[in-house]
């Protein structure tokens, strides 16, 4: 008898973007003349950098000759791709890595949810609340909750509330956990963690022998060159957390699919003999089990956003994702709304006007806007009352939208 992993029966049936969907194709197929704005899931818009296309297309030609075709690459990914990025991404800051320090992979969605199969089944998770739903279902599918309660949270799963008390940025648990994950800049709150709470997050870390599952997916977006882009930045993280990058937003790459984690080799777990165990040869091993590598014109893609030409480039669509948060969130703050984030990430939250629930606003600015937003509450019980606004999209549209939501809901 073939058993189904039990685990996926507690898993809420609608995952949040489908039903989203299904409400603005219900909405679509009634108003067929309504030009619906859809500033809901978070996916870029923009097409990719000349100079990334021109990478991209060389290296397809490159594997069509027959000195320049490669087969299987190396399981973790090219040397020039792991140098550009060290470079680029770390020694910049100030931060050391080996090469085998970095993990190319296709998608930081599926590593922050793999990573969990390195970790012990009985390990603890904490995550915040809200939350980017990827964290939690995976851990759901990995074991370590029970069910869903009445509110959608699961029983065993640590949640750290993000409220505006805390700016959205929550202080480390009191109580012990093992995994955490922490996404800054935040997807869905557009808030950011400074020096001094990432400082207490990686103390807090150290002090509890806990791993900092540390997602930095938006940290191109970050416009203070003060603020941590890494949590590598911050003195002892080597020892206890494992960052995921993505080119997903910071080039474009959400259609591509590249990105890379860092599983330092200071990093250890203990094994159940007490022995500490080198986490980064675990993760080397899941990957060269697992996983065939990148291929190479992604990778080649990839390098190229990492030169002159692809920095450049790839910083202008960010800046214009950038203006588009600003008018978003300084349009809607003129008008009275209260918002957040939208500052060092590509999301504002808003909280909803006339204290409504986050999908009664969400339907009501779908019927009366034409607008598509992302409810607060499909990312955690948190986030009821808040709705987020992503940036990603043409300046026509966002200005077109911010006119519609101030013109139907404007005091
Ligand atoms: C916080 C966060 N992490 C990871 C991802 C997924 O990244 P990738 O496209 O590399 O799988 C997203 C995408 O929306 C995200 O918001």
């Amino acid at each position: 008898m073939a058993r189904i992993n039990a685990n996926y029966q507690k898993l809420r049936a609608g995952y949040l973007f489908p039903e989203i969907g299904r409400r603005v194709r219900a909405f679509e197929a009634e108003h067929a003349d309504a030009r619906v704005i859809r500033l809901g899931i978070g996916d870029v818009t923009l097409p990719l950098a000349p100079a990334i296309v021109k990478a991209f297309r060389d290296a397809v030609d490159e594997m069509g000759t027959t000195s320049g075709f490669r087969g299987y690459g190396p399981e973790q990914g090219y040397d020039f791709l792991q140098d550009a990025i060290r470079e680029h991404d770390f020694t910049s800051r100030g931060v050391s890595l080996d090469r085998d320090e970095i993990f190319i992979s296709d998608g930081s969605k599926c590593d922050t949810g793999n990573v969990q199969e390195i970790f012990g089944a009985e390990c603890t998770v904490a995550v915040t609340d809200p939350v980017y739903p990827v964290y939690v279902d995976t851990s759901v599918m990995a074991g370590r909750s029970g069910a869903a309660g009445s509110d959608g949270r699961f029983a065993g799963i640590h949640y750290l509330v993000a409220n505006e008390a805390n700016g959205f940025v929550p202080e480390p648990p009191a109580s012990r956990v093992d995994l955490a994950f922490l996404c800054t800049p935040n997807n869905p709150t557009g808030a950011v963690a400074t020096r001094e709470q990432l400082t207490r997050w990686v103390e807090w870390a150290r002090r509890n022998d806990a791993v900092l599952l540390f997602d930095a997916a938006y940290e191109a977006y970050i416009q203070d060159s003060d603020l941590p882009r890494s949590i590598y930045e911050i003195d002892g993280a080597k020892q206890c957390a494992i960052e995921f990058r993505s080119l997903s937003k910071r080039a474009g790459f959400t259609g591509v699919r590249c990105a890379y984690t860092v599983v330092p080799k200071a990093l250890t777990g203990t094994a159940p003999d007490g022995e500490r165990i080198g986490v980064n040869a675990l993760w080397l091993r899941r990957q060269t089990t697992k996983f065939n590598g990148v291929s190479y014109p992604v990778q080649c893609a990839a390098a190229a956003a990492y030169s002159p030409d692809g920095l450049k480039q790839t910083g202008e669509q960010i800046a214009h994702y950038m203006e588009n948060a600003r008018l978003l969130r300084e349009g809607l703050g003129a008008a009275g709304f209260t918002v957040f984030g939208g500052l060092h990430a590509p999301y504002v939250w808003m909280r909803t006007p006339q204290g409504m629930g986050s999908w009664e606003f969400f339907d009501r600015l779908l019927a009366e806007a034409h607008v598509v937003g992302t409810p607060g509450a499909g990312f955690g019980p948190a986030g009821e009352g808040y709705l987020r606004l992503s940036a990603f999209n043409s300046r026509e549209n966002v200005t077109l939208a911010l006119d519609r939501i101030l013109e139907a809901f404007g005091s």
